[in-house]
């Protein structure tokens, strides 16, 4: 069954209970996006037939079957992607078998996504028609339904990190990398004018002719707090009191930088959707495993995993509570990663090193040297 667990499992059903006298006599737990997280909603039938629903987060599943299966039911159906797999306690062993089923749970779980949208078809949203997102008849434009799946994706992350705020209440963004300004925009209209916070944005990039457009954007639509600057994200000191810093798409090490600055100011929520991590592929040179780095494909691919996974567990190491969580699905983008870190108490100094240390050991590892390490660890 262990193997079975490395699968996405889209479904569980736990069946034939031990005992009449039992709690439940069937669980059916079902994989569902909740605040732009998976996990599954239980309904879980008691003897009277009531159903009682509860969450379970993904990685508790298979404790969970483990704990139930056997003991309290004698029948379990998992459902990943492809198979049926049923089990049956028996006496002295347990029976098992296998058959392909025909349910598509990959669609039904985008299709929920989709209905879960905070900013739907038919809202008036000024930015998503003046950027070309929605038709004037307020209908999503097809050649921009990626860009729109990943704004309401993001949008959802910042739903879900400023559930604490209140309506009123002060709260200062700051989007480094802003490029044309989608997500900007958006952000500041959620913001203001869904959870009605007293919101200012700045967003920061490069390219004179994007600034200058978004901040005449910003004008026509009366957003008197939302601002577009001129800048390099390393050069970037205007960041006292920042409570958000996002980034979609900031270029290679753009977004280390962005990082950098976020933790220096203590940003209370970071949200990041990195791109190109090309940094550590141009390095990447490990003796030991020379197949690591004989097919490109794999490298590069290795060298971005490793490059977000050391950004996670350096945020982590400077008292950030990080996960590295799916951004949108993979068919749709590569850059799929998003990574959240919101500000927890600080790590004591045996745990920082622990973490210094492993990222340390795998630099060495792979004959690299990581951005946001060397920003954060000048020393070092
Ligand atoms: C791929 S675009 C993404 C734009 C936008 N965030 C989006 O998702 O539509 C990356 C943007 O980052 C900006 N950028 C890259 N490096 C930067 C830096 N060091 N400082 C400021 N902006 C930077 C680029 O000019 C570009 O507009």
């Amino acid at each position: 069954m262990k193997e079975i667990f490395r699968n996405k499992i889209f479904r569980f059903i736990l069946s034939s209970p031990a005992s009449k006298q039992g709690e439940f006599r069937k669980i059916d737990g079902k994989l569902l996006l909740k605040n732009g997280e998976e996990v599954f909603f239980l309904e879980q039938f008691s003897p009277k037939n009531q159903a009682f629903h509860r969450h379970l987060k993904v990685e508790e599943l298979e404790k969970f079957i483990t704990d139930n299966f056997g003991g309290n039911f004698r029948q379990l159906e998992l459902y990943d992607a492809e198979f049926q797999h049923s089990f049956r306690a028996a006496k002295k062993r347990t029976l098992y078998n296998k058959h392909r089923h025909n349910e598509n749970f990959a669609v039904k779980s985008a299709q929920n996504r989709e209905k879960n949208y905070i900013l739907k078809e038919g809202m008036a949203i000024e930015p998503l028609i003046e950027l070309g997102i929605f038709s004037r008849d307020l209908k999503i434009i097809k050649a921009k339904s990626d860009k729109y799946r990943q704004i309401n994706r993001f949008i959802e992350f910042i739903a879900d990190a400023t559930a604490s705020y209140q309506v009123g209440d002060r709260i200062r963004v700051i989007d480094f990398g802003c490029g044309k300004s989608y997500l900007t925009f958006i952000v500041y209209y959620y913001l203001t004018f869904i959870k009605k916070l007293d919101a200012e944005i700045l967003g920061l990039d490069l390219k004179a002719d994007v600034i200058n457009k978004c901040n005449l954007l910003a004008q026509k639509f009366n957003y008197k707090k939302l601002k577009f600057q001129l800048g390099d994200i390393g050069k970037f000191t205007d960041g006292d009191g920042v409570d958000m810093v996002i980034t979609l798409h900031a270029c290679d090490v753009a977004t280390d930088y962005a990082l950098f600055n976020a933790v220096k100011w203590q940003s209370r929520i970071i949200l990041s959707v990195p791109c190109c991590q090309h940094e550590l592929n141009s390095q990447f040179d490990c003796t030991e495993f020379p197949m690591l780095q004989r097919y490109g494909i794999i490298k590069e691919r290795l060298s971005a995993i490793l490059t977000d996974n050391i950004r996670a567990e350096l945020l982590r190491s400077e008292g950030y509570k990080t996960d590295l969580l799916e951004f949108v699905d993979l068919s749709h983008t590569p850059k799929n990663i998003l990574i959240r870190a919101i500000k927890s108490n600080a790590l004591d100094d045996k745990k920082r090193q622990e973490i210094l240390t492993e990222v340390a050991k795998l630099q060495e590892k792979f004959n690299f040297k990581q951005k946001l390490y060397s920003l954060l660890n000048p020393a070092l």
